[in-house]
């Protein structure tokens, strides 16, 4: 079949925003209109499609954006589209405003209603946006630099207070359904407990008593880094105070790991895929996810990446474990 000739495209990001997302709609946009071909925005995710909320854009439109936070494009979740009258819909107000392909940024909840536009004859690539870097076909997805670090700064600042005050502190640090931030801030931070749903075995008397024995060994503070996934820190603080006797406190670091200026590598590989996503499109390629695998820029089909499984890596998990105890 011939390809399907482009010559304007959408842009869009979907789901939970990331530090990054900015860098690569700037991309998209930039590479796309060198390529020739006119771009449009589409806000708030597929809630703003459906709502032709649709914007030209042009150089001028993703000015002074790659160092914020957040997305020029707003973002929601959008319960319609995921309903076959939702995005045939969705496909018609494409096609309406001449929209031939579109570029989705977001999670793996985003790339499945990309592949039904795609199934509905808009060409559609996507690019992989989270803080909690679950997308199986990737190692790398757009924010999730930037929310370890700041993640790890606000940690480092409850463990200055923690060890003045000899305390225990639970840190809450996103991830509903994934520990690797819980995880890289483990490490980073030299934490005392990881607890991530990937592995937690919900054995907390394990963790009294081996605050217990640190406290006995003279250890000042006591960090435990929980994912959101396993949650109750508030709760668990009572419970193992009680169970101790050290004063233990909860912090839920919350939405402002969501938010800030994107580091140097969210910046930068958000815009390659950015660009590598603009250029998939104008060569007519369709339902392709952009991905960084193995130290390389690939895409793959948009089913098969989202078929695609990844576990948090046994080693590094193994490593933070041994440098605890
Ligand atoms: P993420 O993209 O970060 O995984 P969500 O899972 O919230 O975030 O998905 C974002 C949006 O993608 C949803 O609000 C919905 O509009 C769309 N979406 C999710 N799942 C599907 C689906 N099965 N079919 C079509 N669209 C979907
Ligand atoms: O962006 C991913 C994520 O931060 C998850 O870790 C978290 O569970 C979820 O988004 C919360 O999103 P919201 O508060 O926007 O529903």
């Amino acid at each position: 079949m011939a390809k399907k000739e482009i010559k304007t495209i959408g842009v869009l990001t979907s789901g939970g925003d990331a530090p990054g997302m900015n860098a690569a709609i700037r991309a998209v946009v930039r590479t796309a209109l060198q390529k020739g071909l006119a771009v449009k925005g589409i806000m708030r995710g597929y809630a703003g499609l459906l709502a032709e909320e649709i914007v030209d854009m042009n150089r001028a439109s993703v000015a002074d954006c790659i160092n914020k936070g957040g997305t020029i494009l707003y973002t929601a979740r959008c319960l319609e589209f995921t309903t076959p009258e939702g995005q045939k819909r969705g496909a018609e107000i494409c096609r309406k405003h001449g929209i031939d392909g579109v570029v989705v940024i977001g999670g793996d909840g985003s790339f499945k209603g990309a592949g039904k536009l795609a199934a509905l004859g808009i060409n559609t690539i996507g690019i992989p946006g989270t803080i909690d870097l679950d997308i199986a076909c990737t190692d790398y997805t757009v924010g999730f630099d930037t929310a370890v670090n700041t993640a790890m700064e606000a940690i480092d600042k409850i463990r200055d207070t923690s060890t003045s005050h000899e305390r225990c502190s639970i840190i809450e640090v996103m991830g509903r359904r994934a520990g690797y931030i819980a995880l890289w801030c483990g490490i980073a931070n030299g934490a005392e407990e990881i607890l991530i749903p990937e592995k937690y075995d919900g054995d907390e008397q394990a963790i009294v008593n081996r605050i217990t024995e640190a406290r006995k060994r003279g250890k000042k503070h006591y960090i435990i880094i929980n994912a959101e996934g396993i949650g109750h820190s508030t709760s668990m603080a009572r419970r193992i105070e009680a169970a101790t006797g050290v004063e233990t406190r909860a912090t839920i670091l919350g939405h402002m790991q969501r938010g800030g200026s994107p580091t140097c590598k969210d910046r930068v590989y958000a815009s390659i895929m950015g660009a590598k996503a603009a250029e998939l499109l104008a060569e007519g390629a369709t339902n392709r996810v952009v991905a960084y695998k193995n130290g390389k820029y690939v895409d793959f089909d948009i089913q098969e990446a989202l078929q695609m499984k990844k576990n948090i890596e046994e080693e590094e998990f193994m490593i933070a474990t041994k440098m605890i105890n």
